[in-house]
């Protein structure tokens, strides 16, 4: 069974049914304004932070699943349905949802009536705006009582969900002309409010839940939409909607479109009275006036996708498989912008209330985006930098709105400092811009303590030197990249939660995974203290890799594969003497993408092992074999039932190391067959096993030690997305910013046989065409007609086209 399409040329994904598997939902929004949306237009908006700027109610965990969402009902003659099928039910004699980039457009149709409702948020717009186009295909005239509905949560999500005792006497409304304005709070400490209005004359509205549904209905019939009739309701307490009510008659073959502005407000402090008691509407007003008419959505959605163009002409390709060129052109790029906005805050699996930005997610998520968008990628850069403590350690997460750490979860995890590394290299080598080295940043957001953001890298780099354990390997703290694996947790208390219960001191559990990733970011490091002038200090960083090379093959190997980390005891992890959890694939991964063990053939013996021993049809497992019991000396990890999460699932974030380790060593083949594996193109052919959107990746795959083998869970903001991207953009198909110029090294399949890339990069554009026919060992490139020695073109000046041709 299909549940949808991909429409390449539209650059959406069409879906077909209310009946998927599981709600597929898209993003609005890349600026402040976000909304989730389901294909069936469950979801909510927020400005800015999911948890402190909550506009819209959800229900997370819901029967049925996908409770709350912004709702349109037609009262068509007592025939009561809705456009976008919920909250309804009603059978529609079509349906079809296409989630865009930045929109969707969902299109019902029943008895002649066709209804699409497409939902923005427009650029430079704190608003969701929706445009309703009502069309009547019959013969004969319609009158149509028409109905909206939102639901405005409270502001704070975790308190509109939890302290009901103050929540319920709280909410309070203004309904001015064609607009309800949600005014919660706004009495007190708050100066922003929401709104909801239309652009025409009302027959009536409700701001009170109960007076709309009547307290003992459901979504799916509200009193006020059978009986055709609003009731004007004034919300005092409870819970605060709006819903306008629009009465219509459309001739046959009628059309008319109407548009609803569902927005967030701001008044300077000492403006925030109209009159006593009345807020000041004047932004609201403005908002709504600018996007009054039809044609001025059409122009927003012109805007946007205008945007996407030019977003996407910074890498494309074009192959012999349209599975590659719509992961690649489209989608991949696509769930790497809303990732970097949301970090793991909002989807359908995180609440929006539980994490905020993670340092060392923020910091991956980079790796997706930059060629995108330099200039956000440098403000994000500098904010997570400037919650690094003096000591180089850093808070494990902080809130967007304030962009301050998260004390509640505090520090410790390891391998959090070197991601900075990771993430400022592959900036300056996207951008050439080496002045950001040279920005002060605060530590620890204090303005008295600053340094250059080279001294945050130094700091970085130096806290694993300074947190070394007994065999000379970094110390893993509370967790490195796998937070599950807590070796100095021991928790043996059920509801403590893993991730910030006091762990014990111990200066005895080492990570193999830190080891790799400090060796894997000193080559950049080493550059940008050279370019920063600290020519000593890059020298001295070659060094340490070379040592912490030398230590892993000495105190990292377990004969077959790289270990995982040594216990609190001193005991080893991921070894063959391991009961379970013999085999890792991070370090794997890892340390073979920094090049340990590859003259010795090391490398190539544990990425044989992966494969025999991790890998299976739906991707690379964690580990294996999978822990079957709890052990408090390895902490969250073992807390799962085997084959999810961190318990050796497929982890789509850890599988492109594995391919990128691949590439390393030249194996196209297997590096394409592991990215084929998990990639959501290819997974959209067995959409009843995936079950989650087939255009974005899932965190993770289940693997075949669970009962559910092959489901996704925990789709949309994950590492997987930059990660994935790094590895199909930069790897297999090869096209990657060094420090010297445009490195152009595919490692491909036999079946990708020519390829064309096209790559702004640094103000350039680069026309490369890939022949991938006669198998050379060493590829022929030519630049511009000239045939030269290498594989780095270098980098031309702003305007230039570079045309690259490379012959394997
Ligand atoms: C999850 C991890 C996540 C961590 C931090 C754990 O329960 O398994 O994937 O990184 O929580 O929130
Ligand atoms: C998800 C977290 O967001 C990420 O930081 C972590 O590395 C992975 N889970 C693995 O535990």
């Amino acid at each position: 069974m299909r549940f949808g399409f991909f429409d390449d040329a539209a650059r959406e994904y069409v879906i077909t049914t209310p009946f998927t598997p599981h709600p597929w939902i898209n993003y609005l929004g890349s600026e402040d304004f976000f909304g989730l949306i389901s294909h069936t237009a469950g979801g909510y908006s927020f400005y800015r932070d999911p948890r402190m700027r909550r506009l819209t109610r959800y229900r997370y965990n819901n029967v049925p699943t996908d409770a709350g969402g912004r709702y349109y009902y037609l009262n068509d003659g007592g025939d009561v349905w809705s456009p976008t099928w919920a909250p309804v039910g009603a059978p529609l004699d079509r349906f079809e949802c296409r989630h865009g980039l930045g929109y969707t457009t969902i299109t019902g149709e029943r008895n002649g009536l066709v209804a699409e409702v497409l939902y923005l948020v427009p650029r430079g717009a704190d608003a969701e705006v929706h445009r309703l186009r009502l069309r009547n295909q019959s013969d004969r005239p319609r009158s149509l009582h028409l109905f909206s509905f939102a639901e405005f949560s409270l502001w704070n999500a975790l308190d509109d969900q939890t302290n009901y005792q103050r929540n319920l006497s709280l909410g309070e409304v203004e309904v001015e002309g064609s607009a309800v304005y949600h005014v919660t709070e706004y009495r007190e400490r708050r100066n922003h409010y929401a709104l909801y209005g239309v652009n025409v004359p009302l027959a009536g509205f409700d701001t009170d839940r109960e007076a709309f549904f009547g307290l003992r209905r459901g979504w799916d019939q509200p009193q006020v939409v059978v009986e055709g009739r609003a009731r004007n309701s004034l919300a005092s307490g409870w819970a605060p909607i709006a819903s306008h009510q629009i009465d219509l008659t459309l001739e046959p073959g009628e059309e008319t479109s109407l548009v609803f502005v569902l927005g967030y407000c701001e008044n300077p402090p000492d403006q925030k009275w109209e009159r006593p008691g009345v807020v000041e509407k004047a932004p609201a007003r403005a908002l709504l006036a600018r996007f009054a008419t039809p044609g001025q959505v059409d122009a927003a959605l012109a805007d946007l996708r205008g945007y996407w163009e030019d977003l996407l002409s910074h890498y494309s390709v074009r192959s012999d498989d349209p599975r590659v060129d719509r992961m690649v052109n489209i989608w991949n790029q696509y769930q790497c912008v809303v990732t970097f906005s949301l970090s793991r805050s909002a989807s359908y699996f995180e609440s929006g209330i539980g994490r905020g930005m993670g340092f060392r997610d923020s910091c991956q998520d980079l790796l997706g985006f930059v060629h995108l968008m330099p200039e956000r990628a440098r403000e994000r850069l500098l904010d997570i930098a400037a919650t690094q403590f003096p000591d180089g350690s850093t808070y494990h997460q902080y809130q967007p709105l304030t962009k301050r750490g998260n004390h509640e979860v505090g520090s410790g995890f390891n391998d959090d400092p070197l991601w900075l590394i990771e993430a400022a290299g592959a900036y300056v080598r996207e951008t050439g811009d080496v002045s950001v080295l040279g920005t002060p940043v605060p530590f620890d957001n204090d303005p008295a303590d600053t340094g250059t953001l080279f001294e945050h890298l130094r700091r970085s780099f130096h806290y694993s030197l300074d947190n070394l354990g007994p065999h000379g390997l970094p110390l893993i703290g509370r967790a490195d990249w796998n937070d599950c694996l807590n070796l100095n947790c021991f928790s043996t208390e059920p509801n403590e939660p893993f991730q910030t219960t006091a762990n014990r001191a111990g200066r005895t559990a080492e990570s193999v995974f830190i080891a790799g990733l400090f060796v894997h970011c000193a080559p950049d490091y080493a550059a940008m203290a050279r370019t920063a002038g600290f020519p000593e200090e890059a020298e001295a960083a070659a060094g340490h890799a070379a040592r912490m090379t030398a230590t892993v093959l000495a105190h990292g190997w377990d004969g077959e594969w790289f270990l995982r980390a040594y216990d609190y005891f001193g005991e080893k992890v991921g070894s063959r003497e391991c009961a379970e959890g013999q085999i890792f694939i991070e370090p794997q991964g890892m340390c073979v993408m920094a090049g340990i063990g590859v003259p010795e053939g090391a490398a190539e013996r544990a990425l044989d092992a992966v494969g025999a021993r991790l890998g299976t049809a739906h991707g690379i497992l964690l580990h294996q074999p999978a822990y079957t019991r709890y052990h408090p000396e390895l902490g969250e990890i073992t807390s799962y039932p085997p084959g999810y999460k961190e318990n050796a699932s497929v982890f789509c974030h850890a599988n492109p190391w594995v391919m990128i380790a691949e590439c390393r060593l030249g194996r196209g083949e297997r590096a394409f067959d592991y990215w084929r594996r998990i990639a959501p193109a290819f997974r959209e052919e067995i959409p009843e096993v995936h079950r989650l959107e087939p255009y974005v990746y899932a965190q993770m795959i289940a693997g075949r030690d669970a009962p559910r083998e092959g489901e996704a869970k925990n789709s949309w903001l994950t590492g997987a997305a930059a990660w994935n991207w790094v590895a199909i953009s930069q790897h297999i198909l090869g096209v990657r910013p060094e420090w010297g110029g445009l490195r152009v090294s595919p490692c491909l399949p036999a079946q990708l046989r020519g390829l064309e890339v096209v790559r702004r990069c640094r103000g350039a554009l680069y026309r490369i065409t890939i022949e991938n026919r006669a198998r050379h060992q060493s590829p022929r490139m030519i630049v511009n007609g000239h045939p030269i020695e290498g594989s780095v073109v270098p980098y031309a000046p702003p305007g230039a086209v570079v045309a690259v041709r490379v012959e394997m």
